[in-house]
């Protein structure tokens, strides 16, 4: 038993120690950004501790020193370049060791290339990486109305990874699902769940391959069609929480939650994301699913299907990728497709016909901006 005379003491060493935890588990003060009209309860939240942890991992890695157009093409160097022909050696060697720190830099070389023979097609990855680079292309000349300037590199997605640490597989019911009653694809919080909820297990494949109808909302008085199902509904809104993750932000970075489908009281980011799904969506179709037939079997999801990419896969988490650095500002030759060499040039003539080799390059970096306020 405790004496009278202890209890005091004990009782006060009680209340320290709660309050000694509540101020260890107090969270930091959010950080707040306004993203619309006053009133309209539009405000970005996000936690200094997450946002601290998120800047380190997005950091520009630095840029190889440039290299000159001078020499031959590399189409006329070496053996079996078929779209990167019309740079110039220096250039060729300069992007190969880029590619090489963003995509491979613990395998090197060899990630690609077979040994010394570095025209041989013989390893997959050297066939993806061909495709990737005209992706890159592609999305950077194609796509401003989603990457603006900033574009996009392979660092944009791999981070010093091969394989990409967001991609996503066609979802496929589990053996005898039909048995157990018709799960819907939904209802189990497995770690391929969006947000962990038990929203719809193939969001991605509905809406960033399928091209279904993202809006619910009734435009009559009287539910019509499809768009009235509860279902429905739960489809869009777990896009719309992988959109939410994948960027980092709240639903009112986009919407004014008034009125969800509303495009005049909506932010102007929700048009830049709108681009964007269409961008994923044309991505995974014309790029990423047809390079099945180039994989080995163990890098295919469970329905033999390509892996393919999703907002978090360029984003992580952020909601301009590197927080709006560009990656491309040093790399024009993945600005857009790389020119075919000209022919050998006639006998010399007086007046010169190419670029200066120190041209500028034609995209500039973008600062970093916050949400804007
Ligand atoms: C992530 C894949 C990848 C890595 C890593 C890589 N390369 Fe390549 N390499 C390619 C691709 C793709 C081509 C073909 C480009 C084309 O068709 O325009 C190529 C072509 C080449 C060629 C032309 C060979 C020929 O005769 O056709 C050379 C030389 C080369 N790479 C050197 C290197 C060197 C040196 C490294 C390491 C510093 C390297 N590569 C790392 C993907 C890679
Ligand atoms: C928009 C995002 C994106 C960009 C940009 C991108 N990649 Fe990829 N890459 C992917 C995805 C998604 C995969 C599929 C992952 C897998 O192979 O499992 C992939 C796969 C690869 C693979 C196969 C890896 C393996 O072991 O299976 C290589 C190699 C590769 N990319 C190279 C590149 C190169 C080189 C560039 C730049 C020229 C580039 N990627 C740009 C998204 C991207
Ligand atoms: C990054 C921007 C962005 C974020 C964040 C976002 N949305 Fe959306 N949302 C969109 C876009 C773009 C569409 C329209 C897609 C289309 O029309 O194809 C949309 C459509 C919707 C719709 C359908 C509207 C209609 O016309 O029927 C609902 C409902 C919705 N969002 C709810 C949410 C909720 C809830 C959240 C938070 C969990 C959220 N959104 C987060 C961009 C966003
Ligand atoms: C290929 C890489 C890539 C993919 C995939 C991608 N984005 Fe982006 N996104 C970018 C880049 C790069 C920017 C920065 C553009 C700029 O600087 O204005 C950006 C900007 C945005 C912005 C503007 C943010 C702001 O504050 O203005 C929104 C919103 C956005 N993306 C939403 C999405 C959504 C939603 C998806 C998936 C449906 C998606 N993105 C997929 C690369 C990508």
């Amino acid at each position: 038993m405790i004496k009278h005379s202890m209890r005091v003491p004990l009782r006060v060493a009680g209340v320290a120690l709660l309050a000694l935890a509540a101020s260890g588990c107090e969270m930091p003060a959010e950080q707040k950004a306004q993203t619309g009209y006053r009133g309209t309860g539009m405000i970005d939240y996000q936690n200094p501790r997450i946002v601290a942890a998120k800047q380190a991992a997005n950091v520009v890695p630095p840029a190889q020193p440039p290299a000159p157009a001078v020499g031959p093409p590399a189409s006329q160097v070496y053996q079996n370049v078929q779209v990167l022909g019309g740079l110039s050696v220096p250039q060729f060697t300069r992007l190969m060791l880029s590619i090489t720190a963003w995509v491979s830099p613990e395998q090197g070389c060899n990630y690609c290339h077979e040994g010394n023979n570095l025209a041989s097609d013989a390893l997959y990855t050297k066939v993806v990486s061909r495709r990737m680079i005209q992706m890159t292309q592609h999305i950077n000349a194609d796509w401003q109305a989603h990457v603006a300037q900033t574009g996009v590199t392979c660092w944009t997605c791999h981070r010093g990874k091969p394989v990409p640490s967001e991609i996503w597989f066609n979802h496929v019911d589990p053996p005898r699902a039909r048995l157990a009653g018709n799960n819907a694809r939904q209802n189990k919080a497995d770690e391929n769940a969006i947000g962990m909820t038990s929203l719809p297990q193939d969001v991605f494949q509905t809406f960033l391959l399928g091209d279904s109808n993202i809006r619910v909302t009734g435009t009559e008085s009287l539910p019509y069609g499809n768009r009235s199902s509860i279902k429905q509904a739960e489809w869009t809104f777990g896009l719309m929480v992988h959109m939410s993750e994948g960027l980092g932000v709240n639903c009112t970075y986009c919407h004014n939650s008034r009125a969800f489908n509303s495009w005049e009281t909506s932010n102007p980011a929700r048009v830049t994301a709108w681009h964007g799904i269409q961008m994923a969506r044309s991505l995974n179709n014309e790029y990423l699913d047809p390079l099945k037939p180039v994989y080995p079997a163990n890098r295919l999801g469970p329905s033999g299907d390509a892996p393919k990419l999703n907002c978090a896969t360029c984003h992580q988490g952020v909601y301009k990728p590197m927080y709006g650095v560009s990656t491309l500002a040093n790399y024009a030759e993945l600005a857009a497709p790389v020119p075919a060499p000209a022919p050998p040039a006639p006998p010399p003539s007086d007046a010169p016909t190419e670029a200066p080799a120190d041209a500028p390059a034609s995209a500039q970096a973008t600062p970093s901006s916050p949400p804007a306020g």
